[in-house]
């Protein structure tokens, strides 16, 4: 196989999505798994994941239209997010997608157009960021962007609407907060302000939809158990657990830990300052938020170098400086044709950015030791065809 490519390997995937369904079968059965399609939105992976009983959480019509391509009923894909079109917003609920409503808009479209109580409806909150300890989210000061707030009575207005003003019908609640260290207790918190909702609104919520942002299948870290342990914890005495839905969508627990990257080194220099290490994968491939400060990588060599660098810059090939992936010091003097291998690298980063400079990478998955391609390379013509029609 040449590289860049990505390999996926269909073992981790699997025991990453044992790990879920265990979890939740033990401990609140009543639930189903949204697959955060823009995490990795690869149609093999859209396909078998459909076939393993999940259902597709989207964020866009193109992925609503893009899950349904993949074999996903209208039943089994959540549509999420701020900019659904009015068309498919009205078709998605008739169709009886679950909806999370995240703007006014929308509700002015409900208002407009549904007229009979829903319980696929639900409708996003937004989590009062100082509920949260510092170090687990970001914007503490602005606050997080999507859905409505309780603090300025925009989120009792809005159930009203989706109620239609009678308390009997049943809502559900969406909770997705993108947390930066995907502790347990951001869960915790978020159950725990749940349930003052709950209490508060005397709402019997059709699901409580918890979103994303797990950790999923890295050592060390907390897995889908502890996460739904908190929030049954926390919600068992002011939900009925058989009645009320529990929704979790998992994107990077699922596909981030299943997938590694293979680049080759195609240049060493040394300039005046430092060593240069040029290879055919770049940042923007496994970093598109350029944030990364660690990789879990490892090297390969078909020579037994044993010369050791105290610091060698390894770079991508986008011709642009800042290009730098890492650093390695006190490592093995790097080759032409010696191999950087990057591991956990699923999330955000195959589908994320587009073709610059070189093309999308080919993707293979490996199963048992048997590898097969699952995209094709992007070709120069391929992206000439999309530009020119
Ligand atoms: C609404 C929603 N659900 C699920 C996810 C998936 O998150 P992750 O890939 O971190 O699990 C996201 C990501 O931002 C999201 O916005």
């Amino acid at each position: 196989m040449q590289t860049p490519y990505f390999l996926l390997d269909k073992q981790l995937l699997d025991a990453n999505l044992v790990s879920f369904k265990d979890a939740l079968n033990r401990i609140w059965a009543h639930s189903s798994i949204g697959y955060s399609v823009k995490t990795n939105s690869m149609p093999w992976l859209l396909k078998y994941l459909k076939g393993q009983g999940l259902q597709a959480e989207v964020v866009s019509d193109e992925e609503y239209e893009l899950s349904l391509l993949c074999g996903f009923a209208e039943t089994e894909i959540i549509y999420n997010g701020p900019i659904k079109s009015e068309d498919y917003f009205i078709s998605a609920v008739r169709k009886g997608s679950i909806v999370n409503i995240d703007s006014k808009n929308e509700l002015a479209w409900f208002k407009a157009h549904i007229k009979e109580s829903n319980s696929n409806i639900g409708i996003r909150i937004n989590v009062d960021t100082s509920i949260f300890d510092e170090s687990d989210v970001a914007y503490t000061n602005e606050g997080f962007r999507f859905g409505f707030s309780e603090e300025n009575r925009d989120l009792a207005q809005a159930i009203d609407i989706l109620r239609l003003g009678d308390e009997k019908n049943r809502i559900g609640l969406h909770f997705h907060c993108n947390s930066v260290s995907r502790s347990v207790d951001v869960y915790r918190k978020i159950a725990l302000y749940a349930k003052e909702l709950i209490l508060k609104y005397n709402i019997d919520p059709s699901f409580i939809d918890v979103g994303g942002g797990f950790f999923g299948g890295v050592e060390g870290k907390p897995g889908p158990v502890d996460y739904v342990n908190v929030i049954y914890e926390e919600l068992k005495n002011v939900v009925d657990v058989e009645k009320t839905k529990l929704i979790v969508e998992p994107g990077s627990a699922i596909i981030g830990s299943a997938v590694s990257f293979h680049t080759s080194v195609i240049d060493v220099k040394d300039t005046s300052k430092a060593t240069v290490v040029t290879t055919d994968g770049s940042r923007i491939n496994i970093d598109p938020l350029w944030a990364k400060d660690k990789y879990d990588y490892a090297t390969e060599s078909d020579y037994d170098a044993s010369k050791i660098k105290s610091k060698q810059i390894i770079c991508g090939y986008t011709c642009m400086d800042h290009d730098r992936i890492m650093s390695i010091t006190g490592g093995r003097a790097l080759s032409i044709g010696d191999r950087i291998i990057y591991s956990k690298v699923g999330a955000y980063t195959m589908t994320f950015g587009g073709p610059f400079i070189k093309y999308f990478p080919e993707v293979y998955v490996e199963d048992s030791g048997v590898s097969q391609l699952i995209r094709k390379r992007m070709t120069v013509q391929d992206y000439y065809t999309i530009q020119n029609g």
